[in-house]
């Protein structure tokens, strides 16, 4: 099963191996490439369950706000039983990772997404947003939302080209003052 899993978000994965050629941010043009990278779930009795979570919430800590950081609750949001962590691994390294959950049967969260700085426009972040909407999808659910600060506009880029739509503006959801729009995905169960 675990085998069938990263086998699965390795294929996930081989669809973006061929380079991303020319991509043009800030007036750069760079081609990119996302070769020898696993997209991996982690499973709470894997053997490197403790040094994956370390090197996560050293990102975790680096790219999100204190409000907005779940570094010091992160260990058990990993190993809660109706959620999942999706890694991806370059050369040995945490390039970036995707958190999600299941609140009930009938739909999802995603609760974090980052991809170290000097890995990002790679395709990293694509990536593994798509293979948590895959496991997500694996349990039957139709609906995954997720909120997201509307001044990240990578993110917001990146959800909208997923196909996540705008539900609503949350009003003061990370702290006083900085709202979050609610997006959601919806697809058909076969
Ligand atoms: C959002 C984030 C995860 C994207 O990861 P990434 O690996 O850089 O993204 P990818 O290379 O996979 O890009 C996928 C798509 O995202 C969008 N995107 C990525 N970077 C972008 C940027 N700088 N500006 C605009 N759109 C961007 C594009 O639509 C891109 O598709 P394209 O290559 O066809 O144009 C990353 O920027 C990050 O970690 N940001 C900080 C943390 C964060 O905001 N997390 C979300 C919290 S809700």
């Amino acid at each position: 099963m675990v085998l069938e899993s990263i086998k699965v978000y390795k294929t996930i994965c081989q669809t973006h191996l061929k380079p991303k050629i020319l991509r043009l941010y800030n007036g750069e043009i760079k081609v990119y490439t996302m070769a020898n990278c696993e997209i991996i779930e982690l499973h709470r009795n894997s053997l490197s369950w403790a040094k994956i979570v370390e090197e996560i919430m050293r990102i975790e800590k680096k790219v999100f706000p204190k409000h907005e950081s779940l570094a010091k609750s992160f260990e058990e949001e990993a190993k809660k039983r109706n959620g999942g962590l999706i890694y991806s691994l370059i050369g040995g390294e945490v390039a970036g990772y995707v958190m999600y959950s299941w609140p009930s049967s009938l739909y999802a969260c995603i609760t974090k997404l980052a991809v170290k700085e000097n890995y990002r426009g790679k395709g990293h972040g694509e990536a593994l947003l798509k293979a948590a909407i895959e496991k997500c999808k694996t349990r039957k659910i139709h609906r995954i939302s997720l909120h997201v600060d509307p001044l990240r506009k990578a993110a917001m880029t990146l959800y909208k080209k997923l196909g996540f739509e705008v539900d609503s503006l949350v009003e003061s959801y990370y702290s006083l003052g900085r709202d979050a729009y609610r997006m959601y995905l919806e697809f058909e169960m076969d």
